[in-house]
Order: C-alpha cells, then sequence, then structure tokens
C-alpha cells in the first residue's frame, strides 16, 4: 500500500516541535513493516535542503484566487531518512526559512495543498491512501471529495491525525476564491463557527481521524478551542493511537550529541557525567538533584507557571534542588525566567532558544523533567525522558496520563499530579526531591524506566491495521 504523509514539519528536514518527530519517524518504522510510505512536505531554505541532493520530478503551475503561482515537486535521491520525502517548491510562498509566523500563513498552505493534488492528479503518483496531519494539510480531505478538479482522486481515503486541537488554521470567508472549483452546496463542510475552519473541514471530510493518545481522544470534546461539540458528534470515526519514539535517533547507548553515552549497566555512572557536563556548563550543582523543562514557553505547555513554582521550591529546598529550563516563546514568561536566573544564580539557569543537541544532553543529565502542560495531546519529551533514564514529573493529562503511571502506585516510575497550579507543582517537586534521597528507590525506578518500550513498532502497526480496515474501498 502507497500512503503519502502530508505535514508542516519533519524531523530533520524541519522542526518546530513534536510534530517533526511523528512524521521522521512513522513513515520510516511504517516502511519497515512493509508499506510504502513517503512524506510530502513544504521547501524550507535550510540546512537540510542545502547539504543534500533533491531531483525536480515534477513542475507545473496553478491558481490561488486569481494569483497564478508556479511549483516543483523536489524529491531527496537517496531516500535516506527511510521514506521518499517530496518537498512543494513554490518560489515567493513555500521557499522561505521558519516553518511558521508568516502573515500570509493561509495562503502559503492553501497553496501547498492545491500543488500536492494537482501533482498526484496530473502525474502518475496516485497513492493508495492519504495521511493528513493537523490543519495544515485539513483542506485535503475537502477537496479531495468536493471538487470538480479532483474526481479522478475521489476514492482515495484519507487519515486525518490531530496533533493539536487547539490551532483550526481559521480563515474568512473572503478567502474562499482561493479554494480551487468547488461544489458550493457542500461549502458547510468548511464552515465553523462562521469561518473556513480547515481542521473541522478535516475531521468532518476524512474517513477517519485519530489523535495521538486515547486520552486526548476524550479531552477534545471537553476542550478543542471551539470545536468540542464537533468532537462529540464525530467521535464514532475518531482513534486515539499513542505516539512512538525513534528508537535509533533517541539511544543513549549510540546517542552521539550526549557528553557520555550509557545503556541500562552503566546507567548510575554513565547519568552522572551527562549531569557534570551539563551542571558546568550552566553553573550548576552536580550532586543536587537537577529538574528540568525543555519546550515551547507557552501557556498550553503550564511555562507560565514554571517561575512561581520554582522560586517556591527553591525557598522550600534553599540547599537543596536545582532547575534548568531550555526553550523558547511567550515573550513575558521568557523575562520571568531570566529574572529568576539573576535571582538565584546558583540554582536555577535558563537557555532561551531552540538547540536540538542541548536537549539531548538536557534528557540524558537531568534526574527529573519537568511537563505542568495544561493540554499536551501526546507529549514526546516524557517519553524520551523515560528512555533516558529521567524521572518525569508530569500534569496528569492527555498523553503523559497515558504514558506516565506514579511511582506511588504498582509498577510506577513517574510523578503524577492532577491541577495545572503552581501548589500542585511544588508539592510535586517536594516529592521530586525527598524520592532523589533515597538513592535505591530512584535506582530502582530508573531501571524500570529504562525497560519500557515506546518504540514505534507499535503504534505503527495501529496505523497500519486502520488503513487496512479502509481496504475493501482501496
Ligand atoms: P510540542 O510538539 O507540543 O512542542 P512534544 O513533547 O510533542 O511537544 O515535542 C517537543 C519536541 O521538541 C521534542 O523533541 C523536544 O525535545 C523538542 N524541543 C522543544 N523545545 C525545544 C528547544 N527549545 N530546544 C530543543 N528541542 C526542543
Ligand atoms: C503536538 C502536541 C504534542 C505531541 C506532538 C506530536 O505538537 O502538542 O503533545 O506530542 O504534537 O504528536
Amino acid at each position: 500500500m502507497r500512503v503519502f504523509h502530508l505535514s508542516a514539519e519533519c524531523y530533520p528536514v524541519a522542526k518546530v516541535g513534536g510534530l517533526a518527530d511523528v512524521v521522521g519517524a512513522l513513515p520510516k518504522y511504517q516502511n519497515m513493516l512493509g508499506l510504502q510510505a513517503a512524506v510530502v512536505m513544504p521547501y524550507y531554505d535550510r540546512k537540510f535542503v542545502h547539504e543534500n541532493e533533491f531531483e525536480v520530478v515534477f513542475k507545473a503551475s496553478s491558481l490561488l484566487g486569481i494569483r497564478r503561482f508556479y511549483f516543483e515537486i523536489l524529491k531527496e535521491s537517496t531516500d535516506k531518512l527511510g521514506f521518499e520525502l517530496y518537498l512543494v517548491r513554490i518560489p515567493g510562498l513555500l521557499d522561505r526559512e521558519n516553518v511558521y509566523g508568516y502573515p500570509d500563513e493561509t495562503e502559503q498552505f492553501i497553496a501547498f495543498q492545491i500543488a500536492f493534488l494537482d501533482w498526484i492528479n496530473w502525474s502518475q503518483q496516485s497513492p493508495d491512501l492519504i495521511h493528513c496531519h493537523d490543519h495544515h494539510s485539513g483542506l485535503v480531505p475537502f477537496l479531495l471529495y468536493h471538487s470538480k478538479l479532483y474526481t479522478r482522486l475521489a476514492n482515495i481515503p484519507t487519515i486525518f491525525t490531530i496533533h493539536n486541537g487547539q490551532y483550526h488554521g481559521a480563515f474568512g470567508w473572503d478567502k474562499l476564491s482561493y479554494l480551487p472549483e468547488i461544489d458550493l452546496t457542500q461549502t458547510g463542510l468548511l464552515d465553523w463557527n462562521g469561518g473556513i475552519n480547515p481542521l473541522a473541514a478535516a475531521v468532518k471530510c476524512c474517513w477517519r481521524y485519530t489523535t495521538v493518545s486515547p486520552s486526548y481522544l476524550e479531552e477534545l470534546t471537553i476542550n478543542s478551542n471551539g470545536l468540542e461539540y464537533l468532537f462529540y458528534i464525530e467521535r464514532a470515526k475518531g482513534f486515539g493511537i499513542i505516539n512512538g519514539i525513534d528508537t535509533q535517533i533517541w539511544n543513549p547507548k549510540t546517542d552521539s550529541m550526549i557528553a557520555e553515552k550509557y545503556s541500562l549497566k552503566q546507567l548510575t555512572a554513565g547519568k552522572q557525567k551527562n549531569k557534570e557536563a551539563l551542571c558546568s556548563r550552566f553553573g550548576l550543582s552536580s550532586d543536587k538533584p537537577l529538574v528540568s523543562f525543555i519546550g515551547r514557553l507557552v501557556v498550553e505547555k503550564g511555562a507560565d507557571l514554571l517561575a512561581e513554582a520554582i522560586k517556591k521550591s527553591i525557598l522550600l529546598h534553599p540547599d537543596g534542588i536545582n532547575f534548568f529550563i531550555l526553550g523558547a516563546g511567550d515573550i513575558p514568561v521568557q523575562e520571568e525566567l531570566l529574572e529568576l536566573k539573576e535571582k538565584y544564580p546558583k540554582q536555577c539557569n535558563v537557555y532561551i532558544g531552540y538547540d536540538e543537541a542541548l536537549a539531548h544532553l538536557v534528557y540524558a543529565g537531568s534526574d527529573f523533567l519537568l511537563m505542568p502542560s495544561r493540554v499536551e495531546p501526546c507529549g514526546l519529551n516524557q517519553l524520551y525522558a523515560l528512555r533516558y533514564g529521567t524521572i518525569p514529573v508530569v500534569r496528569a493529562t492527555g498523553g503523559l496520563k497515558d504514558t506516565v503511571i506514579d511511582f506511588g502506585e504498582e509498577g510506577g516510575y513517574g510523578i503524577r499530579f492532577i491541577q495545572p497550579n503552581v501548589n500542585d507543582m511544588v508539592h510535586a517537586l517536594d516529592r521530586a526531591a525527598k524520592l532523589y534521597e533515597t538513592t535505591p528507590h530512584l535506582q530502582l525506578l530508573r531501571k524500570r524506566m529504562m525497560a519500557l518500550d515506546f518504540s514505534w513498532d507499535r503504534s505503527a502497526l495501529e496505523y497500519i491495521n486502520l488503513y487496512e480496515s479502509l481496504k475493501p474501498a482501496i
């Protein structure tokens, strides 16, 4: 079966967050299981495209409203990522450095989807199934089934995966003319709350939608930034499939981005070496428990609670707990954290920015990884932490709830708290500090975590089973 994954991000081509990790790994694991999975994404002016060979496999022009745009489809020549990679290059729209954040983002992603559909329509590239990820490719199911231009493709099943239900990519009806000729009796499928909503349209039109954890499937009916009722009525075609991790990249035994490689056998010594490297680089002390946070500094991740909770924890354990933050995002949150660093330089350090290699060192060198998320569709950080023997301290929501069992429960290994507020966090951090004192217990939990299997093998198969269930139609 030939499947195209459509996504705005894919590691290592362009990564902003976990979407890239998933789209960079899932197709590879699916191919190992006998599928023919490929990735189609926008072209970005980034290191990966400069350092690799591409061939142009298709060239054409199309229309975005009255604006004609030229596009080409570039294929990475070696398939070195474990899957075929196709980039949609549109001069003036999809040839820039950043993935998100441009004022004409709506135009960029509509043009991306039109170029993709035109390409598979005009060339001999028709896949057996199209797997769209997040709202950036959310209009594809609608256009496939309700545009005259693509009737040849209208039997292709579509799966839509929701990595983040908070962002919908919505825009006004004044931009309807950007879409190619569509069946105007079906425009209700595009609509939500008086606007064109690509996420809602995808959920309505796709054959099946999935969320990146089972708990998140239920949570969308309670909290999805206005789409709760939609998720309630469409619940029957939703499936929750937990993400995996790419164990070829995230492996402390082979990871060249960390200071000292280690396996379960050299766990204690290996982690300590990494902790020393991290602490000496950031002026922290390697004989204190080290709690880290990695991620986007946004409200969704509970980042606005970090400064206050860290301050209270430091006051509660004046000589006993260190913190390290790696992330970028909301300016007030960044400022609060930098002030904290000024005030408590021996106990807290902050690196504002994005640094892939540093993230690996932080997973390896920390004792605890804090994730106070308000919303967490899956979360990959806690899975990386588990793999590196770092105890996750998480708010029990979405994928965090599905993957982290509190150490107070049978077979547990992490620390969970229920409410996304400062007091609950401080209490959880207090449990972490106490756990750190009981070395044998800590070692037992670390060993338990490292023996867990969150690799993609199982989840990649679950997606394939879902594809196969649509097979009579394929
Ligand atoms: P989300 O996609 O919502 O941001 P995930 O937990 O799914 O959250 O994935 C986040 C991914 O991005 C992980 O691979 C994490 O290591 C990485 N990451 C986030 N922020 C940074 C950063 N500042 N530097 C390096 N890696 C980061
Ligand atoms: C999103 C979610 C995150 C998830 C990731 C990959 O960015 O916020 O929880 O892990 O997608 O599915």
